[in-house]
């Protein structure tokens, strides 16, 4: 889809959560970061940037949630200085409103998206015309799911996570209930500090090793019928730490797991955010309704969702 041309002075930028389809953690790198085989996939929950010029070259951020900093540690603060910096215009300014609505600390990309609509909005802000391409390579620096925010849809991610492989497909038609106990958060980086701890005797060595699991997850056929067929390599590594030391996320598995025409059930990213896979929105929305009072009394906000096959979207209206 093409974007809208940006108004003058405003935009609005959508940034879409993800799930992970498939999160298997292959080894550690010279890095320190994790060697990844994913599937992840954008969801219609969104957070939304209202970006206003200013002329005092300032890039300011307010959010609707406290719980969020406002300063220059923020992913959003960060893409924007990031990006101003590669294209050495610094006196570009922007007043950035974030409305938050994708839970923190949840294993679905709140940040990273923030940041991917960051970089996508200001390029078409400020008239930079970098290619989405290059925006994804440099949002690698800031973040390891950013580069897959930027263009979003379903697709393979390799390496950190930030090594990209579209997959073909047409259709998107799976619909999702998503649930997350809203008393907790899980770090990421504790996640895989536990994993590590746990399983680093399993890790794979080197890049040929690396590279045959990564053929496995691009034979798998990834199409909406197959996920609905609940094959068994669709996993998630880190539910294996993260699920005994969080009862929330065991409650939230053994919930979904048992609604009427649930098909795969798995937490998202590092948690503690859990979903399972409906034939289509309608349906899922359906068995929410029904099943409110259940979620509620279990403590878990859940959301109907249905499945994006794009990243960040730019509009200059309120719709
Ligand atoms: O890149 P990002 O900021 O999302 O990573 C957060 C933390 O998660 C890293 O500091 C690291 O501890 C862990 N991580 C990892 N391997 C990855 C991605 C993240 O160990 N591929």
């Amino acid at each position: 889809m093409v974007p809208p041309k940006a108004n003058e002075d405003f935009l609005i930028a959508e940034a879409h959560a993800k799930i992970n389809l498939h999160l298997e953690v292959l080894g550690i790198r010279d890095d320190g970061f994790h060697e990844l085989a994913m599937v992840m996939q954008s969801i219609n929950l969104s957070d939304q940037l209202r970006m206003t010029k200013n002329e005092d070259n300032n890039i300011t951020l307010k959010t609707n949630n406290n719980e969020i900093s406002n300063g220059e540690d923020n992913l959003v603060i960060k893409a924007a200085r990031l990006l101003r910096n590669k294209v050495g215009k610094t006196q570009l300014g922007v007043d950035i409103e974030l409305v938050k609505n994708i839970p923190i600390g949840a294993g679905l990309a709140g940040g990273s998206a923030d940041a991917a609509a960051t970089l996508v909005g200001l390029n078409k802000f400020w008239n930079l015309n970098l290619e989405v391409s290059e925006l994804e390579k440099l949002s690698k620096e800031i973040g390891s799911d950013i580069p897959f925010c930027v263009s979003g849809g379903r697709q393979i991610c390799f390496g950190r996570g930030e090594i990209l492989e579209r997959l073909n497909l047409d259709r998107f038609d799976l619909g999702l209930i998503l649930v997350k106990d809203p008393s907790i958060q899980v770090s990421t980086p504790v996640a895989y500090k536990k994993y590590k701890e746990e399983f680093e005797h399993r890790y794979l060595e080197n890049d040929s090793d690396f590279e045959v699991k990564r053929n496995i997850v691009r034979s798998i056929n990834w199409s909406d019928q197959s996920l609905l067929d609940n094959r068994k390599e669709v996993q998630n590594d880190l539910q294996k730490v993260v699920c005994p030391m969080t009862p929330e996320v065991e409650k939230s598995l053994n919930i979904l797991s048992r609604l009427p025409g649930s098909r795969l059930v798995s937490m998202s990213g590092s948690g503690p955010s859990c979903f399972a896979l409906f034939e289509n929105y309608n349906q899922a929305n359906k068995v929410l309704k029904e099943h409110v009072n259940e979620f509620e009394k279990a403590g878990l906000s859940a959301w109907a969702c249905s499945m994006k096959s794009n990243g960040v979207q730019l509009r200059n209206e309120f719709t």
